[in-house]
């Protein structure tokens, strides 16, 4: 061929990278000052391992820290002495509009946060609403745009997820969770950006991530119908906790160790920012298991 020297391939052109936004979020957070792991109840958990209450608080505070300096509202509720895992707040309800759904713990080991949840709801003005179901809050329940994401198979039931729509009035997809190292959806799967939105490329539709092999075939499935363009991170990744991360829809607060998901977020546009919680890994909990988003009513947001 006579293609002359002087004429280059054209660069490749890159994709486009949506223009993300940060929301401000308002929290709920426990500082982790009576942390231990003293019984078993998610195969994280290790009695026998020693575990290390100040660094405990010194990671968390880390991430408290950093919720801080990106403009987030950070609410604390008092940690009770008797309760090591009332640190992952996440747990402590499902909050949407001003109204609390109180949790339900599967386990006798942590039935008695729950009434300190619901009465932090109450004395902060929230609607509070007492469960009928076994459920464990933001730790089963993700709220993705209108439509409620609820996990089943270890600890919330089915029957929850029947009550979460009748207390909200909205639509629920039930997802079936079959890897005992992700007992809950928020070790599995994040919300990334809860808007479904505009953006440079058309109309986004990945605003979620989630780690495939957590799920049974059906689940997989809606997933992949209702959410085309997920981010699907590696088994490597999610067994670092990968998945449980929390994101204002620009920032995504991520475990040091994913480094995959890492550069996935990257290639969104997302900007994620590493806090390491290895010391909260130990009761089998991450960033997202000590965050819980309190969404107010309508009227009261910004
Ligand atoms: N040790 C706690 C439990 O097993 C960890 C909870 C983690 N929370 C979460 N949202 N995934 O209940």
């Amino acid at each position: 061929m006579s293609t002359p020297e002087t004429i280059t391939a054209p660069a490749p052109v890159p994709e486009p990278v949506a223009a993300r936004t940060a929301q401000n979020r308002r929290y709920l957070m426990c500082r982790p000052e009576h942390f231990t792991v003293s019984y078993t109840i998610n195969p994280w958990m290790e009695p026998a391992k020693p575990t290390d209450t100040a660094k405990a608080v010194a990671q968390w505070q880390k991430l408290y820290d950093l919720y801080l300096h990106l403009g987030h509202d950070v609410e604390l509720i008092e940690p009770l002495a008797d309760y090591p895992d009332m640190v992952y707040t996440a747990n402590g309800g499902f909050v949407i509009g001003g109204r609390a759904y109180v949790p339900k713990f599967r386990f006798t080991e942590r039935a008695g946060e729950a009434p300190a949840f619901a009465d932090w709801f109450r004395a902060s003005g929230y609607d509070t609403v007492e469960p009928k179901e076994v459920n464990e809050g933001e730790g089963d329940f993700l709220l993705v745009g209108d439509v409620i994401l609820a996990g089943t198979g270890f600890r919330s039931t089915g029957d929850s997820h029947r009550e979460v729509g009748e207390v909200f009035d909205r639509e629920v997809i039930s997802l079936n969770l079959v890897d005992p190292r992700f007992y809950h959806l928020d070790t599995a799967l994040t919300v990334l950006d809860p808007v479904q939105g505009e953006q440079d490329g058309g109309p986004e539709r990945a605003n979620i991530a989630y780690l495939p092999g957590a799920f049974d075939d059906a689940s997989r499935a809606i997933l992949e119908e209702r959410f085309p363009d997920a981010i699907l991170v590696s088994d490597e990744d999610g067994s670092v906790f990968g998945l449980n991360s929390a994101s204002d829809g620009y920032n995504v607060i991520i475990s040091p160790r994913a480094v995959g998901f890492e550069a996935q977020l990257r290639e969104r546009g997302y900007n994620p920012i590493t806090v390491d919680l290895s010391e909260l890994l130990l009761g089998g909990g991450g960033i997202k298991c000590c965050t819980l988003e309190l969404r107010a009513a309508e009227e009261e947001q910004a």
